[in-house]
């Protein structure tokens, strides 16, 4: 590869999982650190970080296109680094099929950019996709996003390897981020602007650590710490595995007024054979009774899961059963994916691969379901006053965006500011959104 220039722009795209959107926001803030800033809008940066996601399929192939795409306006390549959940698994290949890549940098291995970018200028190569996952959380700069909403990554990692994910071989083991840092990083977004923090991890229930006391605590308990901080008004946390539920948990949900009526907890499917050929070790019905304590604790708590049609080997009968769990649970939010195999995974190699087109047909009758639920949860909001956190502009002048406790997206007309938290009637409710009414004057 020849010498380039110092880049003086940076774009970072990136796809996926909100754990990728945070992961983007801190290569952001390593580049600017280094002096280069973000690319004005619509116009193609000096260096383009590809911040890839490998969990459903095509994945490699869009990088490649997407490779292929990236052009200056004087025809020249940007320098550009593949970044992510591909680069952690596919580096080797990318590098070799890939030549205009210069660096590829796996989730755990990202604080090293700022080095292989001054190897890349220098006209070397570079892969770093070594898995050192606090070292990376350690020699990052501080936080300075500006933004009412703010992820917060408290947990990385996956040791539970149900048979169809990837998520365990490109993240790695478990593991939690120390209470103090964490404290420190909200401490810090607080001061920057949010209102609302996303904790998140690929099991962020499984997250434990000591509290400034030196006592063991789990998820609830630093989300009960995190409510002290002044400034902090909403909590929410996610992806959560059944498994890893605690009591304390629950009950939070009944006591922490700041913690949101909002519960994302995936099942994949409604059929125990399919459970355990998927390894998921839990059964339907200990999941419904699990969401049941939820709502005990919490009885307007929104629910959402995740779904899987046409696992190696579902029949018919069994993908009615997810059918049935959907018709019990009434969600208020899903996300369903036809089931995609993932090379080196357990399930990509058992037989009874399902027909495109059965899962096809799945998939839509599942997604009707869904959607007819998270319609009647919206109608069944109407008429309710709630806080909203306003997070951005509508498309008509006087126009806001914001989201309810419970998750929904919320537009309504008022002279109000980013960041505003407003009183809001809910009146009307569609498929995806509610329009409100400003209940009352705004109060910052
Ligand atoms: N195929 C389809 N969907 C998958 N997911 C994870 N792996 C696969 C796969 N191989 C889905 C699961 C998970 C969500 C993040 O993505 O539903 O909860
Ligand atoms: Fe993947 Fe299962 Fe781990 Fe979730 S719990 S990241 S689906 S292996």
């Amino acid at each position: 590869m020849k010498p380039q220039n110092p880049p003086k722009t940076y774009r970072v795209k990136s796809f996926g999982c909100q754990m990728n959107v945070y992961d983007g926001e801190r290569m952001a803030e390593l580049l600017g650190a280094k002096g280069i800033a973000p690319a004005p809008e619509g116009e193609e940066a000096d260096l383009v970080v590809l911040n890839t996601c490998h969990i459903r399929e095509k994945a490699a192939e869009k990088v490649y296109s997407d490779i292929g795409r990236l052009k200056k306006p004087d025809g020249s390549k940007p320098i550009i680094a593949v970044a992510g959940c591909v680069a952690q698994a596919e580096g080797e290949e990318i590098m070799a099929r890939a030549p205009a890549v210069s660096m590829v940098v796996g989730p755990q291995a990202y604080h090293r950019l700022p080095e292989m970018l001054d190897k890349a200028v220098a006209g070397e190569r570079a892969t770093d996709t070594d898995m050192p996952a606090i070292a990376k959380f350690d020699s990052l700069p501080q936080r300075r996003k500006r933004s009412p909403t703010a992820f917060l990554t408290v947990q990385e990692g996956c040791d539970k390897f149900c048979t169809y994910c990837v998520v365990p071989y490109t993240r790695g083991a478990e593991i939690s981020r120390p209470y103090s840092d964490l404290i420190d990083e909200a401490r810090k977004l607080i001061e920057a602007g949010a209102r609302e923090i996303t904790l998140l991890g690929q099991n962020v229930n499984a997250w434990g650590g000591e509290d400034d006391a030196g006592r063991a605590i789990g998820l609830a308990g630093l989300i009960r710490a995190l409510a002290r901080l002044d400034g902090l008004e909403r909590i929410r946390y996610t992806t959560s595995h059944p498994n890893d539920m605690e009591d304390d948990l629950i009950a939070a949900h009944g006591e922490v007024d700041k913690l949101m009526p909002y519960l994302h907890l995936p099942v994949q499917s409604g059929n125990d054979r399919v459970l355990k050929a998927m390894n998921r070790a839990h059964t339907a019905e200990s999941y419904l009774r699990l969401l049941e304590r939820f709502r005990d604790a919490r009885p307007d708590i929104a629910l959402s899961g995740d779904f899987i049609v046409g696992f190696p080997g579902e029949t018919e009968a069994e993908f009615k059963d997810t059918l049935q769990l959907v018709d019990e649970v009434r969600y208020a939010q899903a996300f369903s994916f036809k089931y995609s195999p993932r090379p080196g995974t357990p399930a990509a190699m058992m037989d009874d691969q399902i027909d495109r087109q059965v899962m096809d047909d799945r998939l839509q009758r599942l997604q009707a379901r869904l959607n007819r639920d998270q319609f009647a949860f919206n109608r069944a909001s109407e008429g309710r006053t709630c806080t909203v956190l306003v997070e951005r502009k509508g498309k008509r002048p006087g126009q806001w965006l914001g989201k309810s406790p419970w998750l929904q997206s919320v537009w309504f007309e008022a002279d109000c500011q980013i960041g505003d938290m407003v009183e809001v009637e809910l009146v009307e409710a569609g498929p995806n959104s509610i329009r409100g009414a400003l209940n009352q004057p705004v109060t910052v």
